[in-house]
Formats: structure tokens, sequence, C-alpha cells
């Protein structure tokens, strides 16, 4: 619970029931919210600082399509201190204040030469190769968190229909979480291809089982922005991954709002 980043949310009068957490290269989306209210993270008590370049730290309260939304520029990663509960306090009182649903997106290398840099992909599953928890610390029986249907199928379904109808190609996959910030061999590149994996990326994991474990239903979204180390000629970098999801931004907000759209009131 955080019930007074809670009260300062419902006190705007605005009623967000769908939550949408951008990661880099989707940051393009904040500009289509009509009707922003914009709320600075250091102005909401439990919401984490940001550091990274193309996260912008800040709260969005408006509109897409018909839905009152609330879109959070920017998550703390793991890797930025080893807190995996960064955005504990941010979730907690999105669920506290209304939201039902959080919409997750993020950035991506492929495992699976089917899946393009500059494709998308819808995560149906993932694998927490982390091996840590947000909950940990936590208290009670909901701390013990079914993540079989983690993913919402049906929400899925819709998903999967809105970018049909979009006519936007949507991948559907396996998410591997790695802590980073280094980018992985290409031998753990080939191990994460035989786990079954299709995407590998540093985020999402942890806002999943939190999300979960405050009883929202999640979608979740990857931008790939380079093939899997070892697949493709070209180096990693993070200005690399900031270029490729710039150039596929267009792409990954019609997407978004096509979802968005779709998804019940
Ligand atoms: N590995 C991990 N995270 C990433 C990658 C990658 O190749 N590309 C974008 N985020």
């Amino acid at each position: 619970m955080n019930n007074e980043a809670a009260q300062m949310l419902r006190a705007t009068g605005r009623r967000p029931r769908i939550a949408v957490l951008l990661g880099s290269g989707w940051a393009p989306l904040a500009q289509r919210v009509a009707d922003p209210l914009r709320l600075p993270y250091a102005s909401l008590p439990g919401f984490p600082q940001t550091g990274i370049a193309g996260h912008a730290g800040e709260l969005l309260l408006g509109r897409i399509g018909a839905h009152e939304v609330a879109v959070l520029c920017g998550r703390r990663h793991a890797y930025e201190g080893g807190d995996v509960a960064a955005m504990k306090g941010a979730i907690d009182a999105l669920a506290a204040a209304g939201v039902q649903t959080l919409v997750q997106t993020n950035a991506a290398g492929s495992l699976d030469e089917t899946m393009r840099p500059g494709e998308l992909m819808m995560v149906a599953d993932h694998l927490n190769l982390v091996q840590h928890s947000p909950l940990v610390g936590e208290r009670g029986a909901a701390r013990f968190v079914d993540l079989r249907d983690a993913y919402d199928p049906a929400l899925r379904t819709q998903a999967r229909e809105a970018a049909r109808r979009a006519g936007i190609t949507l991948h559907e996959g396996v998410y591997a979480w790695v802590l980073g910030p280094q980018f992985e061999t290409p031998a753990e590149i080939r191990m994460l291809q035989r786990l079954g994996a299709q995407a590998v990326g540093m985020s999402t994991v942890p806002e999943t089982i939190l999300a979960r474990h405050a009883g929202l239903r999640v979608l979740a979204f990857s931008l790939f922005t380079n093939m899997g180390c070892g697949l493709q000629a070209e180096a990693l970098s993070h200005a690399h991954t900031l270029a490729v999801a710039g150039d596929s931004a267009p792409l990954a907000v019609a997407l978004l709002e096509a979802v968005i759209t779709a998804l019940p009131a």
C-alpha cells in the first residue's frame, strides 16, 4: 500500500483505470495524452528517482481515446542501485487510487531470427533469470502470487485483435529478465535461446510481479532494438538502443494507442 501518494492522486479528481509504463523508445506516447496533468515523481511519496537518458520521471494523468490513463514516464531499473522493488511505491499507489490494468513497455534484444530490430512483441510469459523478487520482505499469504496468467490472456486476445485491425505486426513470446546494465555475452544469448526466450531485457519482470501482487491485470510489449549479442555484426550500446527505438517510436505509439483504445472501460 502507498496511501499517501494514492490520496494525492485521488485529490486531482482524475480517475485512471489504466496505467501505462513507458520504457526506452516508448516515451513519445506521452505526447498523445489529452488534457495532461503532470506530476513529477519527486512530488509523489514512494515514487522512484530516475536517472537514465530517455526516462523522464514524471506521471501524466490524462486521456487516450475514451480512457482515463496514468502514464508513468520512466522507471527505475534494478541495475540502478540494486533495488528490484524500486517501482513498488508507484504501482501500489496507482492500484490504491483505482487503476486496474498496467500496460508495460520496454526495449529488448531479439533471440529469434524471425523477430527483427524495429519490430514489436507482446510478452506472453517471462523468465525471471535474476532470481530475485520485489516481494521479499512482504508478509501474509498475498505474497505467494500465482503467475500462471501473469500477462492477462483475455487482454492479450484483445491486444492481438487491435494490432491486427491496425495492420501492425505483433510477435508474441517469452521475455527473459537479466539484471544488466552490461549486455549479454554470445554464450549467454545461446543459453537464453535454449531456455525458450524470444526477447531479453533489463526490466518489466519486477513490475509485473508487483502489479500482480497489487491485483492489477498486466499487458507488456517489447520493441526490439537489436538482435541479441553475437546474432548481428553491429556492436551494442545504449545509444544504439535509443537510436533504433527512436526510429520505431511511431509504430510503437500506434500499437499502444490501438491497444489502449480497445481495452474494456
Ligand atoms: N539485452 C538486454 N537488454 C536490452 C537489449 C539486449 O540485447 N536490447 C535492449 N535492451
